[in-house]
């Protein structure tokens, strides 16, 4: 290849590497809409930029903060947002194997059937409320999900319906989300009408390669007796 072909090439190497980057641009979204096209995009190679290359700390921290709690070896979960499976693989490792999963996403989803650790995966938007009984399951994780044109805040009630009294449901987020102030106050207000109480709260790594760190919070709903 001549010396200019060869350059123009690596130029446009780069530039397909560079494009393949969706983190910096999931902090933008605003609409289910575009939420699910930038998804259906990204599967492909969400696993390499999230997992491998900037080291997600969320699903092992979300599968201790379950551990914490007394949800049992045979407990049934939700993991609601599953995206491409790597919160319920981190399920998995903890020991858990009835796991169900939902997302939005049918390209994320083909991902999570591939992990093998799912009973049972369902379409949903979240933001339209779940298709599932009530108290169908003991404990919901909810790993990444609650973001900006992402799930909202006001469906952490829905994923209280489905969880039994009692049972516990933990949610990982990053600080941009939680700074921006809805959730905090959504977990007040579902505090204050007593559905659910904040039994833990930890800071800690999120996307410690991209140096963003984030919470972890267990709720355990009510009605669970002492
Ligand atoms: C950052 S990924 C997290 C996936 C997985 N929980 C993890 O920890 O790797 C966010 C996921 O939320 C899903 N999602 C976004 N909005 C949603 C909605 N309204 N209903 C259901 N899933 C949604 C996306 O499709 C995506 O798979």
């Amino acid at each position: 290849m001549e010396p200019d072909a060869e350059a123009d090439n690596e130029a446009d190497n780069k530039t397909t590497l560079e494009a393949a980057k969706f983190l910096p641009t999931s902090y933008d979204l605003e609409t289910s809409e575009q939420t699910l096209a930038h998804y259906e995009a990204w599967a492909a190679t969400y696993d390499a930029e999230i997992g491998d290359e900037n080291r997600y700390a969320q699903p092992e921290r979300c599968a201790a903060a379950l551990r914490a709690t007394a949800t049992g070896p045979d407990a049934r979960i939700l993991d609601v947002g599953c995206g491409s499976g790597l919160s319920g693989v981190a399920l998995a490792d903890a020991g858990w194997t009835a796991i169900d999963g939902c997302d939005l996403s049918p390209a994320m989803l083909a991902l999570a059937a591939e992990t093998g650790v799912y009973t049972e995966l369902l379409e949903a938007d979240l933001n339209a409320g779940l298709d599932l009984p009530d108290a169908a399951y003991d404990a919901a994780t909810a790993v990444g999900v609650f973001s900006f044109g992402h799930i909202q805040p006001a469906a952490l009630r829905d994923v209280l319906r489905v969880v039994r009294p009692g049972g516990a449901v933990v949610v990982g987020l990053n600080d941009h989300y939680w700074d921006e102030g809805a959730m905090p106050a959504e977990l007040d207000a579902i505090e204050a009408e007593g559905l659910a109480t904040v039994t833990d709260r930890q800071h800690g790594e999120h996307l410690p390669g991209a140096g963003i760190e984030g919470w972890v919070v267990t709720l355990t709903k009510a009605g669970g007796g002492a």
